[in-house]
């Protein structure tokens, strides 16, 4: 079986930077939900791209370097995203490669759910 060699940081709103392991081709959803993370709201749709909560805010160099660049339904969905910023992306669509061993992203300090 593959091992969860990969991790991923989570810095939350006020801070608290929560530390989680997952694999190459995990989605950050995925990671929030295989490791039961405590975030509130996460991932409400369940990563079929109708409710924003999931958004993280990248830093500029890790934006950049993000294989799957967004796509319209996305964009459309980050638009109702709690605090957007340009470097905001939706986790549910942000793949786990090797090379993004070690990302690091921040979480708005509240989601706004775009389903209502
Ligand atoms: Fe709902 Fe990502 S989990 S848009």
């Amino acid at each position: 079986p593959k091992t969860d060699s990969l991790e991923v940081t989570f810095v939350k709103a006020d801070g608290q930077k929560v530390k989680a392991r997952c694999k190459e081709g995990d989605s950050l959803l995925d990671v929030v939900v295989n490791n039961e993370l405590d975030i509130s709201g996460y991932g409400a749709c369940e990563g079929t791209l109708t409710c924003s909560t999931c958004h993280v805010i990248l830093s500029k160099e890790d934006y950049d370097r993000i294989p799957s660049k967004p796509l319209d339904d996305e964009n459309d969905m980050l638009d109702l995203a709690f605090e957007l910023t340009e470097t905001s992306r939706l986790g549910c669509q942000i793949v786990m490669t090797k090379e993004l061993n070690g990302l690091e992203v921040r979480l708005p300090s509240s989601v706004n759910d775009a389903r209502g």
